[in-house]
């Protein structure tokens, strides 16, 4: 086994380009010395093209009412046993000072999918407020799902920079699995699109272990985000909500299954990284629902964003996408020393008051980079 995956070592260690065939059999590797070689060529490559500084992106939960149903998500607008909220804009606004105060680079404002206008002009607003009161000085990432063109452009207006919004699986019969009727892969695509044209820094990211998802699957997913020209990824491993279709049957990962995932979602970490090399990478709070420095794992792997959890810990309980969602009872002070310690303890710094921007932006739209 060793032998065989030797050339493919080479053609990592060479820069060569990975074909969807090398990739399968990248992610299909299970031996300990060539899975530590695999994680050692991809931190090799974020040296070299992103440097060991992880960024912050403090993430708002700021609402769960969402006109989706995609099934597997906790907050799908059929689960009636979810309490469903909506911050007001004070609660945002307040909460994006606080990662201004703590130094924290940026932030990400996420909810449940609404497109009705009183919901998209309170973001507008939202937008407009944390770039006064903090003199443009703070990051603003959306993560609001798909909306028209003209909400992107306005938001983009209003100064948001960056967005994100998950492919969920770059297999469009997989996709149609995984949603209702409703909901429409060429409509997430196009709004990728739109995000790009809009001039936003664009960041999407699948979900892995999806039932009926194959390696192979996962190898274009990786593709995918190369052949998209993505500036960002964020995946995450899938973990069941017993809620949700897709999750109701499952009774909560056995250890042995979130071992697996753990190292599935590392692997592709790692082989994004080897192939886009110089996109930002989000080492994402669902792999630390599999083991508790599941992020630390992911940045070894090589990612170099963490997107710690700002919300109000009385919100957080109502956010639960996938169950087991740590953090849940903590506050935000909190999670920033806990991450404070996490990191120092491999050897990583902090970029505080840093925006961090994928360096892959730069590149592919020849704007240059006016916050370091
Ligand atoms: N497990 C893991 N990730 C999930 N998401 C939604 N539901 C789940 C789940 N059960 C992810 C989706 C979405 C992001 C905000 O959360 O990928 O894009
Ligand atoms: Fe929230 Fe550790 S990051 S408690």
């Amino acid at each position: 086994m060793l032998n065989k995956n030797a050339a493919l070592f080479e053609k990592i260690d060479r820069g060569e380009e990975l074909t969807l065939a090398d990739l399968t059999t990248l992610l299909h590797m299970q031996e300990p010395e060539e899975l530590h070689r695999l994680f050692s060529a991809a931190y090799e490559v974020k040296k070299r093209h992103v440097g060991t500084t992880v960024y912050y992106r403090g993430i708002i939960e700021a609402g769960n009412i969402c006109v989706k149903d995609c099934y597997y998500c906790g907050i799908r607008r059929s689960n009636s046993g979810v309490e469903r909220f909506l911050m007001d804009p004070e609660e945002i606004v307040r909460e994006a000072l606080w990662c201004y105060e703590n130094h924290y680079g940026s932030l990400v404002i996420q909810s449940g999918e609404r497109q009705d206008g009183a919901f998209t002009d309170m973001i507008t607003g939202v937008i407009r407020r944390i770039r006064a009161a903090t003199e443009g000085k703070l990051g603003i990432t959306l993560s609001l799902g798909e909306q028209s063109r003209r909400v992107y452009d306005e938001w983009f207006q209003a100064g948001a920079h960056r967005y994100l919004l998950r492919i969920e699986t770059s297999n469009p019969a997989l996709y149609t699995e995984l949603h209702p009727g409703d909901h429409s892969f060429s409509t997430r695509l196009a709004a990728l699109r739109f995000l790009q044209e809009a001039g936003y820094q664009v960041g999407t990211g699948v979900m892995m272990g999806l039932p009926g998802q194959t390696m192979e699957d996962l190898a274009r997913d990786i593709l995918f985000l190369r052949d998209f020209d993505i500036d960002m990824v964020g995946m995450g491993p899938y973990i069941p909500h017993k809620d949700t279709p897709l999750g109701a049957e499952c009774t909560g990962l056995r250890e042995d299954e979130k071992k697996e995932l753990l190292l599935l979602a590392k692997k592709m970490i790692a082989l994004v990284r080897i192939v886009l090399n110089d996109v930002n990478i989000a080492a994402t709070t669902a792999l630390q629902a599999l083991k508790h420095d599941g992020r630390e794992e992911g940045l070894l792997a090589g990612a170099n964003i963490i997107m710690p959890n700002v919300t109000k810990t009385d919100y957080r309980p109502h956010y639960q996408l996938y169950e087991n969602k740590p953090c849940i009872d903590e506050n935000s002070t909190m999670c920033r020393g806990c991450l404070e310690g996490r990191i120092g303890r491999i050897g990583e710094t902090i970029g505080y008051d840093e925006w961090g921007d994928s360096p892959h932006f730069f590149r592919r739209s020849g704007r240059v980079s006016t916050h370091t």
